[in-house]
C-alpha cells in the first residue's frame, strides 16, 4: 500500500496510505482532499485534478500525453511539476510520492 504525502491548499500535510490500484485522482478524491474536483471523472478533459508533484520515486510517473499537455497549458501551471492526477496510475512503486494541491486558478 503506497504512502503518499499531500500538502493541501491550507498548507496542511496529509499522510495517506492508498490502495495500489486506480488513479491518483481517485485516491485524492476519496480522501476528501480539497481542490480535487475531478469534474470529468478522469477523462482528461477538465483539469480539475491538477497537482504539483514535489517528489516522485524514479520512473513511476507516466509521460505527459498530448491531451494532458494541452490541458495543463491552459492553467497557471508549473512546467515539470504540474500533472493531472487522473493520468497517474497508483502502483506500489508510487510509495513516497509527495505532492501539493495548487492554488485555485
Ligand atoms: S479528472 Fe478531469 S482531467 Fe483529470
Amino acid at each position: 500500500m503506497p504512502h503518499i504525502q499531500v500538502t493541501t491548499r491550507d498548507g496542511e500535510i496529509r499522510e495517506l496510505d492508498v490502495a495500489a490500484s486506480g488513479f491518483l485522482m481517485e485516491a485524492l478524491r476519496d480522501a476528501n482532499i480539497d481542490g480535487v474536483e475531478a469534474i470529468c471523472g478522469g477523462c482528461c478533459s477538465c483539469a480539475t485534478c491538477h497537482v504539483y508533484i514535489d517528489a516522485a520515486p524514479a520512473g513511476t510517473l507516466p509521460p505527459v500525453s498530448s491531451d494532458e499537455e494541452m490541458l495543463l497549458s491552459g492553467l497557471v501551471s508549473t512546467p515539470g511539476r504540474s500533472r493531472l492526477s487522473c493520468q497517474i496510475p497508483v502502483t506500489a512503486e508510487l510509495d513516497g510520492l509527495k505532492l501539493t494541491i495548487p492554488p485555485d486558478s
